[in-house]
């Protein structure tokens, strides 16, 4: 099968692609052939060595965290799935990855089943971005109707999902991005779009509920005069010095700091599943590139300016390998 695979950590030129053995699904496991693998940018934070010490040293490896495909076979013990069944997978207990590629074998309890005909290219990107944004807005952030929710990186992956669902909350959301993403933001549903690069918005003289920095551009101490007395800042980057701050801070004060990492838990790919079908929400969706052109597609994702999610198409990939060998 086909691949890119990197042999050691670097930039985003390190990708190779190249043949590799088609795995064999062991007990307890499911082969999938890949459609469409979703880019994080996790990825390129793991291509780049950021998370070596957690991960482990065997090259070469094959990225990649989340893809939606079919199943191709099933190993021993495993029940309730059949081949040909339509799945979205999320391969991410102890670092297994591997959705850079035409097949991937996971373990049956990090396969969830889709709906027959379901949009498999909004199927690749199920957990990382929506999910994290529903359990922030959720069960941090505690959103209802009437809350009021400014949304930082809001034309980022994370930051349109988080926009979706605020509104259904039935939040007011005030959107921070640059001035050639605010058309897209508004239409997303928020009700408001700050420009960052005119305004300083901390400087603002209104107050939120919640300021959810998806970017983790700010800092807890310069947003406190934009939350309400119980208001909360919440971000997605884990940092010790601001996990040190909660610890010394949020005892003693109403103002609450919460850095959230996002769990994997299938309930909550359903809810995304099913507002996908009942047409109230998408998945944000920039860029699609062949497999072999993951290393333009890393680059993209690493610059910090993508619109939504960069997919990579193992379809595409396929024809352009006939026709580049033919
Ligand atoms: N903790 C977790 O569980 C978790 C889960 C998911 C993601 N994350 C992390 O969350 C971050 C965001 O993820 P993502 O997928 O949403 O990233 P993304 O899609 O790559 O975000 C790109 C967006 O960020 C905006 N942006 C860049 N600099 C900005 C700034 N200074 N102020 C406001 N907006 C800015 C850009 O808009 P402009 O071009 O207009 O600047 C662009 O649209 C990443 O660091 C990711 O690793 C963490």
């Amino acid at each position: 099968m086909q691949a890119a695979i990197i042999h050691q950590w670097g930039n985003a030129s390190q990708f190779e692609i190249t043949e590799v053995p088609k795995p064999i699904a062991g007990h307890g496991e499911v082969l999938v052939k890949i459609s469409f693998a979703a880019l994080n940018p996790i990825d390129y934070k793991m291509r780049n060595g950021r998370f070596k010490w957690f991960m482990s040293r065997k090259f070469p490896k094959i990225l990649g965290l989340e893809a939606s495909g079919h199943i191709e076979a099933l190993g021993n013990g495993v029940d309730g799935l059949q081949g040909g069944d339509p799945v979205f997978i999320h391969p991410s207990k102890k670092f297994r990855l591997g959705c850079y590629a035409q097949y991937n074998t996971v373990l049956a309890s990090q396969v969830f089943r889709l709906p027959a005909h379901f949009d498999l290219l909004q199927g690749s990107a199920l957990t990382v971005a929506p999910v994290t944004a529903l359990q922030v807005l959720r069960d941090y952030g505690k959103i209802s109707k009437g809350s009021t929710i400014l949304i930082n990186g809001a034309s980022g992956s994370v930051g349109l999902c988080a926009v979706q669902i605020a509104k259904m909350m039935g939040a007011t959301i005030v959107g921070v991005c640059s001035s050639r993403n605010i058309e897209l933001v508004q239409s997303y549903g928020a009700d408001r779009v700050i420009d960052y690069t005119t305004t300083d918005i901390t400087q603002l003289k209104e107050q939120f509920d919640l300021v959810f920095d998806c970017v983790s551009t700010l800092q807890f101490k310069e947003c406190k005069n934009i939350l309400t007395p119980n208001g909360q800042y919440i971000n997605l980057m884990l940092r010790p010095l601001d996990l040190l701050w909660q610890r010394m801070s949020n005892p003693f004060s109403n103002k609450k700091f919460h850095t959230v990492l996002m769990a994997y838990r299938p309930d909550d790919i359903a809810w995304v599943v099913q507002k996908i079908e009942q047409k109230a929400f998408q998945i944000p969706i920039d860029a699609i590139y062949p497999l072999k052109d993951v290393q333009a597609a890393h680059e993209y994702l690493e610059s910090g300016r993508a619109k939504g999610k960069i997919i990579l198409d193992m379809s595409i990939e396929t024809q352009a390998l006939k026709n580049k060998n033919t």
